[in-house]
């Protein structure tokens, strides 16, 4: 016989847990089904294992949707503070690493532990590890088949993530469940991942793989709707396929296929004007001056790309061709091949459309008593804790009102 929930959330990572406990301990009788062997490997593998949880800086403008306003209302409501609090609560040691960061001082597991904790002292039933079959609207609610059995329940909170690393479970049944129910989507794709490069012009920079430097990274523009735009000062870390590092991750998320990224090589320079300053004083061959300021292997792939050798005496150089190496180290504008893809991408933008869902609550307009939270929604925030703390803010938001 089915068993009666009065939620059923499918999906035990980061915005499900949270969104059991707090229906939960608000007396609501909640079941959490997953299929994954191990609980929350997401979490696990965060921040280099000692997950990232939050970012005390946490604004809306640090997440992309087709619509930014969406995530306000949720973001405003479940604060990084908050999110502190209950850390607090469970003693867990924490630190801040770099610009709002905050990292458990020991290990990710802790903030798992806490999650589930939660969920006990609300008597939250697990359904672990557990496939769900179908999802059928009923009458006064939703039966659920799984392979553990029949679950009827009054809503049901999709929050099964996005299609990033599908080695540890990441799978569209979010997005099937739109389909099913006919809500629009916002194309998915990896956010958040190494960009690659090939063909004769990334050539040169192929042996540069392990050098890492501070840059500023640009794309995009904000004509039209959702933030389009780009531009980040952080660290960048050449490839054998490509670029990455935390630049180069934050700016994937705004990159449009086909179009250029520009990497300023030295932000803190206007480097046409240092060396037409130099050439009176500077009796130097070009490759030296360069490698003063850039690793050499970089400098003479930049001077080589530039058509200059770097043997030439900078005060034989016309200024035009120095212009144009400064535009080569300032505005090095380069057309990524395409991405690293959901293998290595840390999250998937785009997902359920925005314009589907009640911000307030995330209940689907058309569907009521169905939820999306968490990355299954077209709301992807920035490297930096931001994706954990739009897992619990719409966690929490569905989490009181179902
Ligand atoms: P999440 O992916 O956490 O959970 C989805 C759950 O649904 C999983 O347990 C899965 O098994 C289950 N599921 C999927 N399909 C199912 C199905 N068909 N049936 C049943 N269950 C199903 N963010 C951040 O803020 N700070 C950080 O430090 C990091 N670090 C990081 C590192 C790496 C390597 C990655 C890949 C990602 C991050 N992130 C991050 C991103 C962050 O992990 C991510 O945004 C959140 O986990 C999203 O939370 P959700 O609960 O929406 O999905």
């Amino acid at each position: 016989m089915a068993k009666q929930f009065d939620v059923a959330v499918i999906g035990a990572g980061a915005a499900g847990m949270m969104c059991a406990a707090v229906a939960a301990q608000r007396g609501k009788r909640v079941v959490l089904i997953d299929h994954a062997e191990k609980l929350a490997e997401k979490i696990r593998i965060s921040g280099g294992g000692r997950c990232n949880f939050t970012n005390i800086n946490a604004a809306p403008q640090n997440f992309l949707s087709h619509n930014p306003h969406f995530c306000k209302s949720a973001l405003s409501r479940y604060t990084p503070q908050d999110f502190l609090t209950l850390v607090k609560k469970h003693r867990i040691g924490y630190h801040e690493k770099h610009r709002g960061q905050l990292f458990c001082n020991e290990s990710a597991e802790q903030i798992i532990q806490m999650l589930k904790a939660e969920c006990a002292s609300g008597d939250v039933t697990w359904r672990m590890p557990s496939k769900v079959e179908s999802l059928e609207k009923t009458a006064d609610g939703f039966f659920i088949l799984t392979d553990s059995g029949e679950i009827l329940a009054d809503s049901v909170v999709i929050a099964t993530g996005g299609l990033s690393i599908p080695k540890i479970g990441a799978t569209d049944f979010g997005y099937r469940i739109a389909a099913q129910f006919d809500l629009k989507m916002v194309e998915p794709r990896p956010g958040l991942v190494p960009l690659t490069f090939d063909g004769p012009s990334w050539e040169a920079f192929v042996p540069l793989a392990g050098i890492a430097l501070e840059v500023e990274v640009e794309t995009g523009s904000n004509k039209g709707k959702g933030n389009k735009r780009g531009h980040f000062r952080e660290d960048l870390l050449f490839t054998h396929r490509g670029l990455s590092g935390p630049a180069i991750l934050q700016i994937s998320s705004y990159w449009q296929p086909g179009t250029p990224i520009i990497v300023n090589l030295l932000p803190d320079m206007d480097v046409a004007q240092e060396l037409i300053d130099g050439k009176s004083t500077l009796k130097k061959q070009l490759g030296n001056v360069v490698s003063q300021w850039l690793p050499v292997r970089l400098a003479e792939g930049l001077i080589a790309v530039a058509g200059l050798s770097p043997d030439a005496r900078l005060a034989d150089l016309p200024d035009a061709k120095l212009r144009k190496l400064g535009d080569a180290i300032n505005r090095w504008a380069i057309v990524p091949t395409g991405s690293e893809g959901y293998r290595k991408a840390e999250v998937t933008l785009g997902g359920i459309d925005t314009r589907e869902l009640s911000q307030q609550s995330m209940m689907a307009n058309k569907v009521p008593g169905l939820y999306f939270i968490g990355e299954a929604v077209d709301v992807t925030g920035w490297l930096g804790g931001y994706n954990f703390q739009w897992a619990w803010a719409s966690g929490v938001a569905a989490g009181q009102a179902v």
